[in-house]
């Protein structure tokens, strides 16, 4: 029997980003319960939420996914748990009978999740499992914040412009590539996803909210500029867009369950300190919108 819970949202102050969510474990949830929808709407109001203090087995996460959308399958195996392929696993933890599962040291790097392709992701959630000692943290940037900030002499580089985005130089070896080439590796990318194009700023579905969409970690190149050009005019925007005063933290607690909206937000992990194991599932959530106004539903 499920019990009685009441859900407690605590909005972002203002013109910041990440509402804490207290009284539910999501693994009680019926499918048609409320707070389900009550969750989304505080994703698109605060860009980012932490559900604090669940306990939740792999199966009850992705069950918990099924109910706030469609999980996705990432397009790379070797990132999948064994039995839970729609569990994305960042892991530099030895298993006892020796296998490797998911992939060491993921997202050190400014990006927004699957960029690089044609139907971006939705939502990102993210459940740690094993919490490095010294420093597990997420770090994020809000990038209507940042349109609204940019100055004029990087607004011409944006306004009506269209970006070309690519993945291929965040490609994690597989024991299998052993013996190929780099460019063998790269054609073998170019294949599975070659280069999309985005806007430039995009136009939330839900909020209405403009937001700048390109990133350092998978934008590759502004359309129609030349070599030299786009070379400056990326290095200025990214060093604008990657300024001490953008980035929120999110340290990481144990219990902590976080929704974020790739539409809207940068992110990178933490370096991972020396030494120290960490573990981490992820499952990627369509909603039911377009990313963004102008683009065909994924769905
Ligand atoms: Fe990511």
């Amino acid at each position: 029997m499920l019990h009685t819970q009441t859900i407690q949202i605590t909005d972002a102050p203002p013109g910041e980003i990440g509402a804490q969510i207290t009284g539910i474990q999501v693994n009680e949830l019926a499918a048609d319960a409320p707070e389900l929808e009550m969750i989304r709407q505080a994703i698109y109001r605060n860009k980012l939420v932490v559900i604090r203090g669940q306990d939740i087995t792999p199966e009850q996460y992705v069950a918990f996914a099924r109910k706030m959308g469609t999980p996705q399958v990432y397009f790379q195996e070797n990132y999948h748990h064994p039995d839970f392929p729609e569990i994305f696993v960042s892991s530099n933890v030895p298993e006892p009978d020796g296998r490797k599962i998911g992939v060491a040291g993921t997202g050190h790097y400014w990006h927004t999740d699957c960029q690089f392709q044609k139907h971006p992701l939705s939502f990102t959630s993210i459940m740690p499992v094993i919490i490095p000692k010294s420093l597990r943290a997420t770090y994020y940037i809000d990038m209507v914040k940042v349109l609204k900030n940019l100055p004029a002499e990087l607004r011409k580089y944006v306004d009506g412009k269209t970006y070309i985005h690519g993945g291929n130089n965040r490609y994690k070896v597989r024991p299998c590539d052993v013996d190929k080439s780099i460019q063998e590796l790269i054609d073998y990318m170019n294949q599975i996803v070659p280069p999309v194009e985005h806007p430039a700023v995009i136009k939330h579905p839900v909020t209405g909210e403009e937001a700048l969409y390109i990133s350092s970690g998978f934008t590759m190149q502004i359309k129609g500029l030349t070599y030299e050009e786009n070379k400056a005019a990326l290095q200025a925007l990214f060093s604008f867009i990657e300024k001490e005063e953008h980035i929120y933290t999110h340290h990481w607690d144990k219990g902590d369950l976080i929704i974020w909206d790739n539409r809207t937000l940068l992110h990178k992990s933490s370096r991972l300190p020396a030494g120290e194991l960490s573990k981490s599932y992820r499952i990627g959530i369509y909603d039911q919108y377009p990313f963004y106004v102008g683009i065909e539903n994924n769905g």
